[in-house]
C-alpha cells in the first residue's frame, strides 16, 4: 500500500495516507484503541445498534451539501467510508475521506473499491485536528462523530473552517441527547442498557466497550458543550447561516453552516463562545424532531 505525507488531494485514489502518526496524542490514541477493532462490521452493526436511523441521519447531512455542487470536498472522520460514497453517488465531487484510524481506513479502502469508486475518492490517514491541507482547499465538508473525541472542540472546528474555501459549505452529523424528559428517559436507558448488552450479543467485546462508552460519553459532551455553545462555536470557527436539525426525537444532530467570505482567519481555539448563548442566536433551527 503506498504511504504518502498527507497533504496531497491529487491522484484521488482509495490509498492511506500517512499525515497522523507520529502526532496523536491521548485522546487521539483513546478513539484509535476504541475504532480499531470495529471496521469489518462496523456499518452493518452501527445500522443496527442506532435502530436503523444513522442512514437517514447521514443522508439529512448530506442534503445539505447536494445543492452546493462541490468539485472538490473533504470527509472528516469517515472510517469505513459510508458517508464518502453516499457523497459520490450523490455529488460529482473528489472526495477525500480522513480518518485517525488505520483498520477504519483501510475497510474504507475496500469498500471504495467494491463500490467502484476509486476514480473519485481518495482516503488519508489524518486528525481532524491538524489537516494537512492549505487554507480554502476544498469548496465543502463533512464530519460525522467527530467532536466527542477531541480535546478542543472549537480549535478542531477552526481547522476544518480553514481549510474550506469563502462560501464552501460544511454539515457535521452527531448523535445527541433528547431535549424532551419523556424521550431522555427512554433515550437513556436505550444507550445504558440496550447498546452495551445489544453490542456485546451481535459484535462482542469490541462492540460492547463501544456500547458502554457511547451513552456517559455523549451526555457528558453536551453538558460541557451544549447546543447554544456549539452552534456560537460554528460561527466563531468562521461560519454563517449555520443551521440545526434534532433528528429521531432528539437522538440525532445535523448541524451545517456556510464559510464566511469575510475573513480569513478562523479562530485557533483561543476564544471560546459562551455556553449560555441562546439556542437560537441567529441559527437556523429545524428541530421539531422525527420526521
Ligand atoms: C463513529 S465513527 C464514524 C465513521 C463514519 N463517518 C460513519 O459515519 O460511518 C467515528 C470515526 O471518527 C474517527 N476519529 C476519531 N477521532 C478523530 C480525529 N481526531 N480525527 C479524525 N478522525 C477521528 C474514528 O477513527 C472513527 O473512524
Amino acid at each position: 500500500m503506498r504511504q504518502q505525507r498527507g497533504s496531497s488531494v491529487d491522484g484521488a485514489s482509495s490509498e492511506v495516507s500517512d499525515g497522523a502518526r507520529r502526532s496523536a496524542g491521548d485522546r487521539d490514541r483513546f478513539a484509535q484503541r476504541l475504532f480499531t477493532s470495529l471496521p469489518s462490521r462496523y456499518d452493518s452493526l452501527g445500522k443496527l445498534l442506532s435502530l436503523g436511523q444513522d442512514r437517514r441521519w447521514r443522508s439529512a447531512m448530506v442534503d445539505h451539501i447536494v445543492p452546493a455542487r462541490p468539485r472538490i470536498m473533504l470527509d472528516v472522520a469517515c472510517g469505513p467510508a459510508g458517508v464518502t460514497l453516499e457523497l459520490a453517488d450523490r455529488t460529482d465531487a473528489r472526495i477525500v475521506g480522513l480518518d485517525l484510524t488505520e483498520p477504519m481506513l483501510r475497510q474504507g479502502v475496500a469498500n471504495v473499491h467494491r463500490a467502484g469508486r476509486d476514480d473519485r475518492i481518495g482516503l488519508v490517514l489524518g486528525r481532524g485536528q491538524q489537516l494537512p491541507f492549505p487554507d480554502a482547499t476544498f469548496d465543502a465538508l463533512t464530519f460525522t462523530y467527530l467532536l466527542r473525541y477531541v480535546d478542543d472542540p472549537q480549535q478542531t472546528l477552526g481547522e476544518l473552517a480553514r481549510v474550506v474555501a469563502p462560501g464552501g459549505v460544511a454539515a457535521s452529523l452527531e448523535f445527541f441527547v433528547p431535549p424532551d424528559r419523556f424521550w431522555r428517559f427512554w433515550w437513556w436507558g436505550y444507550t445504558r442498557l440496550v447498546l452495551p448488552i445489544g453490542g456485546w450479543l451481535t459484535g462482542g467485546r469490541g462492540w460492547f466497550t463501544v456500547g458502554r462508552f457511547l451513552g456517559p460519553n455523549i451526555s457528558g459532551h453536551y453538558r460541557r458543550y451544549p447546543l447554544p455553545w456549539l452552534i456560537a462555536a460554528w460561527k466563531l470557527a468562521g461560519f454563517e447561516h449555520v443551521g440545526v436539525r434534532l433528528m429521531s426525537l432528539g437522538g440525532g444532530l445535523v448541524m451545517w453552516g456556510t464559510r464566511r467570505e469575510d475573513d480569513g482567519a478562523p479562530s485557533s481555539g483561543a476564544e471560546q463562545p459562551s455556553p449560555t448563548s441562546g439556542p437560537t442566536s441567529g441559527a437556523t433551527t429545524d428541530a421539531t424532531g422525527d420526521r
